[in-house]
């Protein structure tokens, strides 16, 4: 392959690779605290994600110390909405370890709540998109710094209460799209494996 279109370096695909297959999902931190400036690098690795017409609508809180303490009882509001229709699915000691992640939140000394500010004109759900997309870009810095990160779907249960808490005025035309803890990880869960079948078409032959 030329210069041009061939693989930037196998270092560099290995490198690459590591990060994506290697991050997961942690949801058990060290009781130790982030500094101020890695949560800044794994911002600014959210602003650098592609976004729908540039808009780059992610709008971020970041949520540390008492603050971060006072969520815990959002987190356990949350868990009440999940937690039937986790118990039929994951198995007695998944589940167990779940509820303690709710109530807990791993001990991860921060959280990022992620919003979209919507463009009204939009039709395909592309602010919201964007978004996603930043996260993933702060998930892997976060696992490039040795940290952990697990997205959270679970504050949109609660949505109202999520906007109370961070502030009616600051989230005044957002919506919610995900929770974010971050912290040092405290174990290695193993990847669950990636299913294959059924996801990709090809609708052309390549050779
Ligand atoms: C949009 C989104 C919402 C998620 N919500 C939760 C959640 O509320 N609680 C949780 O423990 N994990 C949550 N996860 C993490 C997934 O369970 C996890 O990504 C999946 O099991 C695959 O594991 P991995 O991330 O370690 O590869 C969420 C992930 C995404 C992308």
């Amino acid at each position: 392959m030329s210069e041009l279109i061939g693989p930037k370096s196998q270092e560099f695909i290995k490198i690459l690779e590591s990060l994506i297959r290697g991050r997961r999902s942690i949801r058990k931190y060290k009781n130790l605290p982030v500094p101020k400036e890695l949560i800044d690098k794994i911002i600014e690795a959210g602003f650098w994600a592609p976004s729908g017409k540039n808009l780059q609508n992610w709008r971020f809180f970041v949520v540390t110390g008492a603050k971060r303490e006072a969520y815990l009882e959002y987190s356990k509001k949350s868990w009440l909405h999940l937690k039937d229709s986790l118990k039929v699915k994951l198995k007695p000691s998944l589940y167990e370890f779940t509820e303690r992640f709710f109530f807990t939140l791993g001990e991860a000394p921060v959280i990022i709540f992620c919003y979209s500010l919507n463009d009204p004109n939009e039709k395909h759900l592309t602010s919201i998109g964007s978004v996603y997309m930043a996260v993933q870009n702060m998930n892997l810095m976060a696992q490039a710094l040795g940290l952990g990160t697990c997205p959270m779907g679970a504050p949109l249960e609660i949505k109202d209460d999520v906007n109370h808490f961070i502030g009616e005025e600051n989230v005044k035309g957002l919506q919610l799209l995900c929770g974010l803890t971050i912290g040092w990880p405290d174990h290695q869960p193993p990847g669950p494996p990636r299913q294959i079948e059924g996801r990709v078409t090809y609708l052309s032959s390549l050779n």
